[in-house]
């Protein structure tokens, strides 16, 4: 199978864009169904998100409101266990419906201090939209209400994820070549 480098790695596709587009089209009709006239607040995790945020908001039809959030545990390509601190949220979500919007849930600490972390805010209700899953890594029991696609426990990268900042430009999802 072809191979790409991504800085100084080697990467082979792992899920194509059309099947990348097909996944995130069946959830958006879920997400259409679900918040029918209840306004939500997508609330998108910067900086792996951005891609998978734009594509699936083009794809919700109701009306609704996106912000973007910050925070980070990763460097390089091992989950380092250390959570950082929610930024740039601004907006009022007190009261308000808010779906999590997330590039990949791997160990899941994560999300699981995010989601903590707004429960202080008095959201209405807080549900997850998740591209991507490592099952094989999840560490913790939070439910991911809106799932893309379940992967293997490999490092990837494309569609927004990256590998030391490169590689979010990729379409397709690409899995790490192991030596
Ligand atoms: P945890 O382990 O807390 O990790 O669920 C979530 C964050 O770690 C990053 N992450 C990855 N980034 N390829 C990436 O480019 C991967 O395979 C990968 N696994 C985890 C990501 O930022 C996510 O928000
Ligand atoms: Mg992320």
């Amino acid at each position: 199978m072809a191979t790409i480098k991504v800085k100084d790695k080697d990467f082979e596709i792992s899920i194509d864009a059309s099947a990348i587009d097909a996944a995130v089209q069946k959830m958006a009709v879920e997400i259409n169904r679900d918040y029918e006239g209840r306004n939500p607040l997508f609330l998108a995790i910067l900086n792996g998100s951005f891609v998978f945020a734009a594509d699936l908001i083009r794809k919700i039809t109701i009306p609704c409101q996106i912000s973007f959030v910050k925070l980070s545990s990763y460097s390089g390509t091992a989950s380092t266990e250390n959570i950082k601190e929610l930024i740039g949220l601004n907006e009022d979500i007190k009261g308000r419906h808010l779906i999590i919007v997330e590039d990949i849930v791997d160990t899941g600490l994560t999300l699981d201090k995010f989601l903590q972390d707004l429960k202080k805010f008095e959201p209405a209700s807080v549900k997850l939209a998740c591209f991507t899953f490592k099952k094989e890594a999840f560490k913790k029991s939070f439910r991911i209400d809106y799932l893309g696609i379940t992967i293997p426990n490999d490092f990837v990268v494309g569609y927004g994820l990256d590998y030391d900042g490169y590689g979010r430009n990729l379409p397709d999802i690409y899995k790490i070549v192991s030596s």
